[in-house]
């Protein structure tokens, strides 16, 4: 379809833009939502038990499964010997992830084999009475380890380079050289990884998968079964969160409950506990930002050159993608005239680290504020005047194009900042806090503004395609689907408020359905915080289409012009007459009109070619800005948000009110990454924080004592998107380094701010005391 024809004129009486309840809010918070353990189960339903690896890095020698097939209720032991088709579970087509191990483990949690009883709990205990012998190899579970292990790759690096950076980083007066390192994250969506199968008659099989990407799914079953992709059909209505890490990590979980299913000619359901959900599935991953910058006196930089090395565990994954999306991001909201970055994506023997909110984009930005951090310590100036100098210019000022060579057209950053400086009143409290730390002896107090420009499409340009399915009903009722799906960021509400509003009718009217593979096929993941983009296009496209044909009708039955007939909320004006909707339906009918279309999007103009470090891989930018202000104890390293402004571009809003959930949300989960949640593996390379016991997400009491959350009302999108409204899910995560880089001054205060502290991520308590002595030695 043409999305120059985009036209906002209907809006102002339809539901788009406003602030309808999420669809589901109050089935959420009272129980009565359904997930997928929440179905009913089929008669005879079984359960699955997971035999892990306990060695990181081991040869497999002999495998005793007697005692595990002798246990109370076990039907049945899968090995990878029960797999018909390929033992590959690999998103990337690197065939690197089996599906179950066979002669070789490659991280503490692989799974070896799986149990199949009549409950789950059976199936648990019987599990651990397996007899595995193992003949260890070496192990390396972090980035250290990997380079002193000759830094095996698990896919091919990317590099960007812009300008002449080698022979012009040798020129400033000034220059630094050092590195960061950034901690990883678990996602902790309250809902774990779950499948459902339920076997059909011939090679048919149906799954419940609590999954971001059920094309995939279905291709990876299909793939392990040996089946073909028709005979796979993958449901979900609802995740109960996913935040990246059910992009490709229910594909495990979905091929062994299909492959048991299908064995056995019963329904088989796999629900991992938690402690092993976070053994098995992959996380964000942690990096090493190594950066040498070259800047002048007045602090704005000339040259770059970087290398952001991350842990991705023990295949690829994600890792291409999201280590490359570190790059795309390693300049911020800042021109470097001179720039190379490059990526170093390390195999480690821990569980392969995926996508998560931002996927890497967090990792190179985080590293792009230290940099800064770093200038103004070393100039002795406010941080903030070192980020205004380095800002992308407007179009013609010559300050414009990215490391990947692609034009930053949309930039309103300056203006965002701009605002939120006055709106938060950060230069009077900068002023104050200084004060205050002057006469505090114990409790020290930090402010900082950081900006976020986030890109936006998949960097694979195939995935920035949709597909949507809408059904008008006799009765006026509206079946709504589409290739997104739900966990929580309100997708499914928007998209609806897109078609309720293109036929003006209530939003009641229209009935969410579940994503299924079976009604619009070959979708892409609902990740890189375009669902609505893509998904809300595509339902526009079918919903237009229905339009069309209704106004058609009206035409030939009523006798008038086009431009007699319109939509009104919930009927139409055809000529003189009010015609309420459903009557129009019902009669479009029995006129044998077609009350059934599809629709289709894809996102124009992108392109990306890897190789080459060139192209223009993002429509556009959405962009935000935070001011964030901690208070540190200087005995305990314990520290608290007293405050935090906020103020965030999502273009013209489609739902204020789910974007500033997913603003706030966002920022709190951010927080937690660099503050409190350590992931921590010891040298066995088991990971000890394996539960809420022993990884800290923030809570409640954890959120900003003030917080203050604004749209940036006056943005519309450029681009021609959905109702011109932007992206929102993974931007406002980035808002949190303002977090970071507050506590960082807090600490920098007791050396008198003359040296920049260079507080790794997450800062825990711990780090923060131990920054806070070594500064009191200096
Ligand atoms: N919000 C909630 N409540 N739960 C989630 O799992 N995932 C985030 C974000 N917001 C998530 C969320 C991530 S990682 C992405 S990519 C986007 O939502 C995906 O949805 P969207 O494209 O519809 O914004
Ligand atoms: Mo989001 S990390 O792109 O699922």
């Amino acid at each position: 379809m043409d999305n120059s024809t985009f036209e906002t004129k209907s809006v102002i009486t339809g539901p788009m833009h406003a602030s309808l309840k999420h669809d589901s809010a109050h089935k959420h918070v009272t129980g009565q939502a359904e997930y997928i353990d929440d179905i009913p189960e089929p008669a005879g339903t079984l359960h699955g038990g997971l035999g892990l690896s306990d060695r990181a890095h081991a040869e497999i020698v002999s495998i005793d499964l007697d005692a595990v097939r002798a246990a109370p209720g076990v039907v049945h032991v899968l090995t990878a010997a029960d797999i018909p088709g390929f033992n590959d579970v690999a998103s990337t087509g690197q065939r690197d992830e089996p599906l179950l191990a066979t002669d070789l483990v490659q991280f503490h949690g692989q799974p070896i084999f799986a149990v199949i009883a009549e409950t789950r709990d059976q199936a648990r205990r019987a599990a651990r009475l397996a007899k595995i012998e193992y003949r260890d190899l070496p192990h390396w579970t972090d980035i250290d380890g990997a380079r002193q292990n000759g830094a095996p790759l698990v896919v091919e690096p990317m590099v960007l380079t812009r300008g002449e950076p080698q022979t012009e980083i040798e020129k400033p007066p000034l220059r630094i050289q050092a590195s960061m390192t950034i901690g990883g994250q678990e996602h902790l969506y309250l809902e774990s990884h779950i499948a459902m199968a339920i076997p059909g008659e011939d090679d048919d099989i149906t799954v419940w998968s609590s999954t971001q990407h059920p094309s995939e799914v279905q291709h990876m079953v299909a793939h392990v079964l040996g089946i073909a992709n028709h005979a796979v059909t993958v449901q979900i209505r609802r995740m109960g969160g996913g935040f990246g890490g059910k992009e490709t990590q229910g594909n495990q979980f979905a091929a062994l409950a299909a492959v048991a299913a299908k064995k056995l000619d019963r329904a088989v359901k796999f629900r991992p506990d938690r402690d092993e959900d976070m053994a098995m599935t992959g996380k964000r991953h942690d990096f090493r930002v190594e950066y040498d910058v070259a800047f002048d006196e007045d602090g704005r930089i000339h040259a770059l050159d970087a290398t952001y090395a991350a842990r991705c565990g023990f295949s690829a994954d994600l890792s291409g993608p999201v280590t490359d999306r570190a790059l795309f991001h390693a300049d911020s909201s800042y021109f470097y005239p001179h720039v190379q970055v490059r990526s170093q994506p390390l195999k480690t023997h821990t569980v392969s680290n995926t996508a998560f909110r931002g996927f890497g984009g967090p990792q190179g930005m985080l590293g792009a504020e230290r940099i800064i951090e770093e200038i103004a310590y070393a100039l002795g100036k406010d941080p903030l005047e070192i980020r205004k100098l380095n800002f992308y210019g407007q179009p013609g000022s010559g300050r414009t194009t990215t490391p990947y060579h692609q034009e930053v057209e949309d930039n309103i950053i300056a203006r965002v900042v701009e605002e939120l400086e006055a709106s938060s009143d950060y230069q009077a409290r900068r002023q104050a806090i200084i004060d205050f730390n002057a006469n505090s002896p114990v409790i020290r107090k930090g402010i900082a503004l950081t900006p976020v420009k986030f890109g936006i499409s998949f960097t694979m340009t195939a995935y920035n395609q949709a597909g949507a399915l809408v059904h008008l009903y006799q009765d006026g009722s509206i079946h709504l689907n589409h290739g997104g799906t739900e966990m929580g960021q309100g997708l499914y509400t928007k998209v609806a408020q897109v078609v309720a509003d293109t036929f003006q009718v209530d939003i009641d009217r229209v009935k969410i359905t579940a994503t299924t593979t079976g009604k619009v096929p070959n979708t892409s993941a609902t990740a890189a915080s375009s669902g609505t983009d893509l998904n809300g296009m595509a339902a526009l496209d079918a919903a237009r289409q229905l339009k069309e044909r209704l106004v058609d009708f009206a035409c030939r039955q009523w006798k008038v012009e086009r431009k007699e007939v319109e939509f009104l909320p919930n009927c139409i004006r055809i000529g003189e007459d009010i015609v309420p909707f459903d009557t129009l339906v019902r009669a479009a009918y029995y006129d044998r009109v077609h009350l059934s279309a599809a629709g289709f999007y894809k996102t124009p103009d992108i392109h990306w070619d890897r190789k080459a470090g060139r192209g223009r891989p993002f429509f556009y930018y959405a962009y935000g800005a935070a001011c964030s202000e901690v208070s540190i104890d200087t005995l305990t390293g314990e520290y608290m948000v007293d405050r935090t402004d906020i103020l965030h571009d999502v273009g013209k809003s489609l739902n204020p009110a789910i974007d500033i959930g997913q603003i706030e949300g966002g920022f709190v989960q951010g927080m937690g990454w660099l503050t409190t949640e350590e992931l921590w593996w010891d040298d066995k390379g088991r990971l000890r924080t394996h539960a809420p016991s022993t990884y800290k997400i923030p809570l409640a009491s954890d959120r900003p004592k003030i917080f203050n959350v604004r749209l940036a009302e006056w943005s519309e999108n450029p681009a021609a998107t959905i109702g011109r409204s932007k992206a929102v899910g993974e931007p406002p995560f980035m808002l949190a380094i303002s977090v970071l880089e507050a506590i960082s001054m807090a600490v920098a205060s007791v050396a008198d701010y003359a040296v920049c502290p260079r507080l790794d991520a997450p800062a825990t308590p711990e780090r923060v005391l131990m920054a806070v002595e070594r500064l009191k030695a200096m």
